[in-house]
């Protein structure tokens, strides 16, 4: 066990502090990372602040932080793809069971004895896990992503939950060439979303409640732009989108974007709002349409989204940040105002 540096939140109404953490020895399957950036997800903020209370309380002291880029400092006797000097990237997950049928599925991400990067019990460790708001981690290898290497690092991180976020479901309902696609809400996942369904070859529509975004949204991607508060605008796309992802954080109305859908188009919920969504039941019976959910992905498809970035150039548009920063990040990202992700330079925290 080694001490290293963290900042956490000691409670839903404190604000993220430095500290001190242990973090395991790495045994023979681990990989040493020393984090060199990690991104600030919307996600964070919800569990710092014990906003997901009913689904998975937050245990505290919480460090968060799972979207992680970072260099390898050891390596385990028994790893086989990563040697000290490589590049490394952890995203929400650290473990599971391997042997559930999800595991044996590739699929990560539903096993129900799945570890998260933070907030979730520590095998090896006890207490909870603690997340990439720090100078290092140790992660089995089967959890750790190679990181295309000229991608810039920064920019990078957030692909780790940002990209795989949205990248799963767009592959998962077939978004491609020919396909008019929604993206709702142009933060850290919508951004990303443009990007991904942009190179999948989708016409991409973007809704948003901030009218200063349009010219973003037309640079990242999108083929057009509507501000979602105008009834009108809204109007003129009735029944004609094949997918729509909403990427929200925070309470809407979802009725609105199922009304946009054809027939036996898809509405994926990625936006994890605190409070439960009211629904008509008449908007999905009348176009047969379906409303969805998607969790992250698994590690196959995240090292495959990592290439896909790879071969596309894409990155997250960053706002790179000390540590020191962080509380005032969050508020940014509560009033909706991050352009389009913050990306933690963790040289600031080993500097403190
Ligand atoms: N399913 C998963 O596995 C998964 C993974 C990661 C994150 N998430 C969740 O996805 C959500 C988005 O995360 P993020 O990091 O992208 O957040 P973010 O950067 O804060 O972006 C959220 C965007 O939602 C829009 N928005 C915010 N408040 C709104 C309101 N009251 N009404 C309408 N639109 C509003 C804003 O876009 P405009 O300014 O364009 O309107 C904002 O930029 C969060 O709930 C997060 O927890 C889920
Ligand atoms: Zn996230
Ligand atoms: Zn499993």
């Amino acid at each position: 066990m080694y001490h290293a540096k963290a900042y956490s939140a000691a409670s839903a109404t404190s604000p993220l502090a430095r500290t001190s953490i242990h973090r395991r020895d790495p045994s023979e399957h681990d990989v040493q990372i020393e984090i060199l950036f990690c991104g600030i997800c919307h996600s964070d903020l919800h569990q710092v602040r014990n906003e997901w209370s009913g689904v998975m309380p937050t245990v505290y002291p919480c460090v968060p932080g799972h979207e992680i880029v970072g260099r390898v400092t050891r390596a385990g006797a028994a790893v086989k793809g990563f040697r000290p000097g490589d590049l490394a990237a952890v995203g929400c997950m650290v473990d599971s069971d391997r042997t559930c049928p999800e595991c044996q599925d590739g699929l990560e991400q539903f096993c129900p004895n799945l570890t998260l990067t933070y907030n979730m019990p520590d095998k090896h460790l006890g207490g909870v896990t603690y997340g990439g708001y720090s100078e290092s981690v140790v992660v089995d290898e089967r959890f750790v992503l190679h990181v295309p290497d000229h991608l810039d690092l920064a920019g990078a991180a957030p692909l780790l939950c940002a990209g795989i976020t949205t990248y799963s479901p767009m592959r998962h309902w077939g978004v491609g060439k020919g396909k008019k696609v929604g993206v709702v809400g142009l933060g850290g996942l919508g951004h990303m979303a443009v990007k991904i369904a942009h190179a999948m070859g989708a016409h991409v529509v973007v809704f948003t409640t901030s009218p200063g975004k349009k010219d973003d949204a037309l640079r990242l991607g999108a083929d057009e732009v509507v501000i979602s508060r105008n009834a009108d605008e809204m109007k003129k796309h009735d029944r004609s989108f094949d997918f729509i992802l909403d990427a929200v954080s925070a309470n809407h109305d979802i009725d609105a974007y199922i009304d946009l859908l054809r027939r036996d188009g898809n509405l994926t919920l990625v936006g994890a709002p605190e409070k439960p969504f009211a629904l008509s039941a008449f908007g999905l019976i009348l176009g047969r349409r379906s409303l969805s959910g998607s969790p992250i992905g698994g590690i196959a498809e995240t090292q495959e989204m990592l290439n896909f970035c790879g071969t596309h150039g894409i990155t997250a548009d960053v706002e790179v940040i000390p540590i020191q920063k962080v509380n005032e990040a969050y508020e940014r990202l509560l009033g909706a105002n991050v352009k389009y992700r913050f990306s933690i330079d963790m040289a600031s925290l080993r500097a403190e």
